[in-house]
């Protein structure tokens, strides 16, 4: 799967967004190890802490599909934003140090990874036996 066609897929997910309070519109879309595109949006609620992220979506809808193992995500916003904390979090829990791209409305692309996003994640082993 090329990077480029991963993009456009987060592109074209995040005209999907429903984003009527903050009207900022977040697309993403993650490749599985076999090569399988998940792709989300952001979706809020007018109650809302009830909103879920597009990385979320995306990584939910994948993991519900069945997949575990992931090779690349992007996040698409207007003006190329990193993760939230909360989807840092879920990016690490379930995709360990992945590769991610961020890129802009204009396309300007940027790369970077889980633990530069999120380093000295808690995760499973912190938890102890
Ligand atoms: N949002 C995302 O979809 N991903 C992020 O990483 C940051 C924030 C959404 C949530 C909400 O719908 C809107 O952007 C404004 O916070």
């Amino acid at each position: 799967m090329s990077r480029s066609r991963l993009i456009e897929e987060a592109q074209t997910a995040r005209n999907r967004a429903y984003a009527q309070y903050s009207n900022f519109h977040v697309g993403a879309a993650v490749e599985t190890a076999d090569g399988k595109i998940y792709t989300g949006c952001n979706i809020e609620n007018a109650s809302y802490s009830l909103t879920i992220c597009a990385e979320r979506t995306a990584l939910f809808t994948a993991v519900a599909a069945g997949e575990r193992h992931f090779n690349h995500l992007v996040v698409a916003t207007e003006n190329g934003v990193s993760p939230c904390g909360a989807c840092r979090q879920v990016i690490w829990e379930l995709c360990g140090d992945i590769s991610i791209t961020i890129v802009d409305e204009a396309g300007n692309a940027r790369e970077t990874s889980a633990s530069e996003l999120l380093p000295q994640a808690f995760c499973q082993q912190d938890l102890g036996s």
